[in-house]
């Protein structure tokens, strides 16, 4: 009995035969015990509008990213719901003449944003369409809100948004994705769309938006950097704070958000999955420009496989409890998807 107990290998005596690696041995075993899948059904693909027709111009600090006129737009958002991508969310690059200080031109019925979502609406109706409120991409400054005296003043903001949001519905807008974190804003746009009859049009909130570094290549695609003075942070929520992040997101849950949205991703899985678990909610995740753009660089520089590293990174939103990622990514992931 003791020769017995002798011949037994010391990492058996240690694991007492428990061995992890019996699941990882073959492909087909690993495949058997996989736990989380990305399917193209979690992409929603962020895009770039700008005026004119015929125009995709390359965004030098988001490479691979292109700011569409809505005739290529229209062409894209066919590609994409070819590829299965439920959703895109528009972005507005508008001119410089048309920014002012209150960002007035996110209220006109036919602004850049409006005239994406009829045009890709009546050519693609099966894509869904996520328009975003804030005023940044509208505003002289560069500020989600209104500025007054050097600060965002919220209330006025929050009028503003409410027409806009209006606006955009009526141009066909299924989601109203409201990134200005401004306090109120949810149950206010609800009321608003709901006295209009969009009762059907849903609300993703940004209910957690981080005061972040990785939004710069973002500020350059809608020619926003230059224009911003100081940051965002009496708006947006400061990235030491999760409790606070929950908080801001219980909100928005009370006023009625039908999701919620975690921005940036990758830095605030932790928040991901805290909203999973605290809320019954579909939880997103928005993997932002300085995200992507890191990615790309290094893998353009040849320092890691982008591929796998773009795989592995949106796979570990759904391990962290996310329904869906908004991601620059989106056609990328979807094709090779579909070639799996
Ligand atoms: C602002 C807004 C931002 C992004 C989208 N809308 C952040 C900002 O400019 O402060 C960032 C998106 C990205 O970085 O990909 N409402």
């Amino acid at each position: 009995m003791n020769s017995n107990e002798d011949k037994t290998h010391i990492v058996d005596r240690i694991t007492g035969h428990r061995r992890m690696r019996r699941i990882r041995k073959t492909d087909w075993q690993r495949r058997m015990v996989r736990e989380n899948q990305l399917s193209v059904d979690d992409l929603i693909w962020p895009v770039f509008v700008v005026p004119g027709t015929n125009i995709s111009e390359p965004i030098p600090a988001m490479p691979g990213v292109e700011r569409m006129s809505v005739d290529r737009l229209v062409e894209a958002a066919r590609m994409a719901a070819d590829l299965g991508i439920p959703a895109l969310a528009t972005f507005p690059n508008i001119e410089m003449e048309k920014r002012d200080q209150t960002g007035s031109e996110i209220l006109n019925p036919d602004n850049l944003i409006n005239q994406a979502t009829r045009a890709v609406k009546k050519a693609v109706p099966e894509i869904g369409m996520i328009t975003d409120v804030a005023l940044d991409p509208f505003t002289s400054h560069g500020h989600d809100g209104i500025l007054r005296d050097g600060i965002i003043v919220n209330d006025e903001t929050v009028e503003h948004v409410v027409k806009a949001a209006i606006a955009q519905a009526e141009a066909g807008s299924d989601i109203i994705a409201p990134s200005e974190m401004m306090d109120g804003r949810i149950g206010a746009i609800r009321q608003g769309l709901d006295a209009h009859g969009f009762q059907d049009v849903g609300i993703m909130s940004y209910a957690t938006k981080f005061s972040s570094g990785y939004y710069g290549p973002y500020r350059e695609a809608i020619s926003t950097g230059g224009l911003l003075k100081g940051d965002k942070a009496t708006y947006y929520v400061d990235p030491a704070n999760g409790t606070e992040a929950l908080r801001d997101a219980a909100l928005d849950v009370e006023e009625g958000a039908d999701m919620l949205m975690v921005k940036p991703g990758l830095p605030y899985l932790d928040i991901c999955w805290r909203l999973k678990e605290a809320f019954s909610l579909p939880v997103f995740a928005y993997q932002v420009s300085g995200e992507y753009s890191m990615l790309k660089v290094a893998a353009e520089r040849g320092l890691i496989d982008g591929d796998r590293v773009m795989m592995e990174t949106l796979l570990a939103f759904k391990r962290a409890g996310c329904d869906g990622i908004l991601t620059y990514f989106a056609v990328d992931a979807a094709k090779k998807l579909a070639k799996a």
